[in-house]
């Protein structure tokens, strides 16, 4: 059985597809691709279909991860049911997926930095509003809670 994972975050076009770039990079240095199911998508509905941020995906380049054949999409019903894990960028995604979530369904839902101890923050904090440079951190971020996330998961 795949374990499956949605990383959640208000658009899909900045945090959660960088954070699925992130972690099918560090299950591909592992040779993991194949034990897991992974995915991201957004709480709103602006960015249907788009593709990530330009800054977002030069940040990202800059870094070795190609995020631009990833297309926003929005969190559905379904999802809850199909993924083990759907994992939060902050307190506001996760409000509203707990809103969203279907009575009895199988995902554990989370915030994703509940799952790097080390990291003082509790949230990935969203860079789309600022200067440009809150890119860089989020990815700085992100790879550390990838790391904490899979040792979690004893991979
Ligand atoms: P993301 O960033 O949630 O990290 O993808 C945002 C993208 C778009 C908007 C807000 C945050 N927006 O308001 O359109």
């Amino acid at each position: 059985m795949k374990q499956s994972i949605l990383f959640v975050c208000l658009g899909n076009i900045c945090r959660s597809p960088t954070a699925e770039a992130i972690f099918h990079t560090l299950l591909k240095e592992r040779g993991l691709v194949e034990l897991f199911d992974i995915d991201s998508a957004g709480t709103g509905d602006w960015h249907i279909g788009q593709p990530p941020d330009q800054r977002a995906q030069k940040a990202a380049k800059l870094r070795g991860y190609d995020i631009s054949a990833l297309r926003g999409r929005q969190v559905t019903t379904e999802d809850f049911n199909r993924f083990d894990y759907i994992l939060a960028m902050d307190f506001e995604n996760l409000k509203n997926l707990q809103t969203m979530r279907p009575e009895g369904s199988k995902a554990d839902v989370q915030m994703f930095l509940s799952f790097a101890p080390s990291l003082k923050e509790s949230c990935v904090p969203d860079p789309y509003y600022g200067n440009g440079s809150g890119f860089d951190t989020v990815i700085d971020m992100l790879e550390v809670a990838s790391q904490c996330f899979l040792t979690k998961l004893n991979k």
